[in-house]
């Protein structure tokens, strides 16, 4: 059984998926649920599913080795960014080597980078006239929004859409992609 552990700071709807997912299965569960931001919807999913959290503290995340040994004593084996807005560490980089992703809701390098989230990026995907918009799942590396990238999907834009309704496409993207990505790159460590 592997240890998948998320990383979330926001609504947790993608958190959600994955939970539903593996509920049940044999190959890995959600183990942990590390958080930044005490109040964030995804920590009453964690009670609701009674999944272990960790609210992690920003001086000790940037120049400590404490998390890390925590997510290696679980031992993690897939860490999961699904919402989680803080720049990875080098030490935790290098301590998951190919076992950290996380997931983006535009098509990178585009509209990817520091501050670009959640709604900035339909907004800043609707005001460029892009025709199309999406979703890519990839490494995480010491750079923001950089890593290798593992999926990409995409969906239509019209001129009719707005940046609320650009979100729900992307929302059903990753809805549908992001456990079967997991569960994918799970069955091949
Ligand atoms: C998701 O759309 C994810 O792609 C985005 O945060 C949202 C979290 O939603 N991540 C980023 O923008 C990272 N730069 P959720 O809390 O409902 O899963």
């Amino acid at each position: 059984m592997k240890n998948i552990v998320i990383f979330a700071s926001g609504a947790g709807s993608n958190a959600q998926k994955i939970i539903d997912h593996f509920r049940g299965s044999d190959i890995a569960r959600v183990a942990l649920i590390v958080c930044n931001k005490p109040g964030a919807g995804v920590l009453e999913i964690a009670a609701r599913e009674g999944i272990p959290t960790l609210l992690i503290e920003r001086e000790a995340f940037l120049h400590s080795d404490v998390y890390v040994q925590q997510l290696k004593a679980i031992p993690a084996h897939l860490i999961v960014l699904a919402g989680f807005l803080w720049k990875i560490p080098a030490n935790l980089v290098q301590a998951f080597p190919n076992r950290i992703i996380n997931i983006h809701p535009a098509l990178l390098p585009k509209f990817g980078g520091k501050g670009m989230y959640g709604h900035f990026v339909h907004e800043a995907v609707i005001s460029a006239g892009e025709k199309e918009s999406g979703i890519t799942i990839h490494f995480v590396n010491e750079k923001y929004d950089d890593g290798e990238t593992i999926l990409q999907e995409r969906c239509t834009i019209t001129p009719e859409d707005t940046p609320e309704s650009v979100a729900r496409k992307v929302q059903l993207l990753e809805h549908q992609w992001f456990p079967v990505i997991v569960e994918r790159l799970l069955k091949s460590l």
